[in-house]
């Protein structure tokens, strides 16, 4: 099988590793040359580490790079049986790109988007088909995380539904449905264990690495919520928050908050830019502002 991945940063790279691991060709294709250079460089890397921890060996290595192409036109996607969008969290770019790819497909093609809370009918609506799209909604890190949300939407076909879940069956990964609803299942339950902190460190009743360490000894949580939040980014993290408000109808159980919004404004990012909750440049240090 071939499957085509629309974007190449953290999730877009995490997935092709998933399915170039499964024995599918992959190819990969990104706006940005640089961020093709960086996933590549990231996955070598990645398999490095898995040799020395003895997980895999030179010709496993081999296969799953083999097994990954990077493209620098999305017209190169036009042979994908299943291609998986990974872009920025915007209905209007991931509606475009979309559409480029419909026109370049032939009408049995599954087109599938990992956003984590846009709507899938809003998306599928921009095609022409709209039968073949779907949600498919991996965690952080894709390669580590067995969960994935499937998520039909109103407008998709029962045969793509039943095709997913074979695919990410056969790719080794718990696949649960859901349904097409902001945040699906565990984006929506994990919002006000965000929001709840940043509430309880707004409001000066404790400190970041106190509220983390709470979370972490007695809730049994492998990080805190500042910690994931860095872990996650502040523009993915905050935007998923700002989106499921929205279509919540501003519903306060998931007011955003200032003090990310404004991480986001500065472009601390998290442990991707090297600062945010905490600064991560010489060691993790808290940075409570
Ligand atoms: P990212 O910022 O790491 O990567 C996005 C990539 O898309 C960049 O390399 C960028 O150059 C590329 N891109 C942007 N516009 C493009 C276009 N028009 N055509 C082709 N490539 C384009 O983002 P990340 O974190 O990988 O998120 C991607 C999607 O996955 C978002 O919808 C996000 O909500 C979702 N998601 C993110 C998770 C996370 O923990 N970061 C977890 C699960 C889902």
């Amino acid at each position: 099988m071939t499957v085509g991945i629309i974007g190449s940063g953290t999730m877009g790279s995490g997935i092709a590793q998933v399915a170039a691991t499964a024995g599918c060709s992959v190819k990969v294709y990104d706006t940005s040359q640089e961020a093709l250079t960086t996933s590549e460089d990231k996955l070598n890397e990645v398999l490095l580490r898995l040799i020395e921890k003895e997980r895999i060996d030179d010709a496993e290595k081999n296969r799953i790079q083999g097994n990954i192409s990077y493209v620098a036109s999305i017209q190169d996607l036009a042979d994908a049986d299943l291609t998986i969008e990974a872009i920025i969290e915007n209905l209007e770019v991931k509606q475009k790109v979309f559409r480029e790819l419909e026109a370049c497909q032939t009408k049995d093609a599954i087109i599938a988007s990992n956003t984590s809370s846009l709507s899938i009918a809003s998306i599928a609506s921009a095609l022409e088909n709209p039968e073949r799209v779907i949600g498919i909604h991996f965690f952080n890190p894709a390669p580590l995380m067995p969960l994935v949300e499937i998520i039909p939407a109103v407008q998709t076909s029962t045969t793509v539904k039943e095709k997913v879940v074979k695919i990410i069956s056969d790719w080794k990964k718990v696949g649960v449905l859901a349904k097409d609803t902001p945040g699906f299942i565990v984006n929506r339950v994990a919002r006000p264990f965000y929001g709840e902190a940043l509430r309880i460190y707004e409001e000066g009743k404790a400190d970041i690495p106190t509220i983390d360490n709470a979370l972490k000894e007695l809730g049994g949580f492998r990080m805190g919520p500042f910690e994931l939040m860095d872990f996650i980014g502040h523009d993915v993290n905050y935007t998923v928050t700002e989106t499921v408000f929205k279509e919540f109808y501003y519903d306060p159980r998931y007011k955003p908050s200032f003090t990310q919004k404004r991480l986001k404004e500065a472009g601390y990012l998290g442990r991707k830019t090297g600062n945010g909750f905490y600064d991560y440049k010489d060691g993790k240090i808290d940075k409570s502002r």
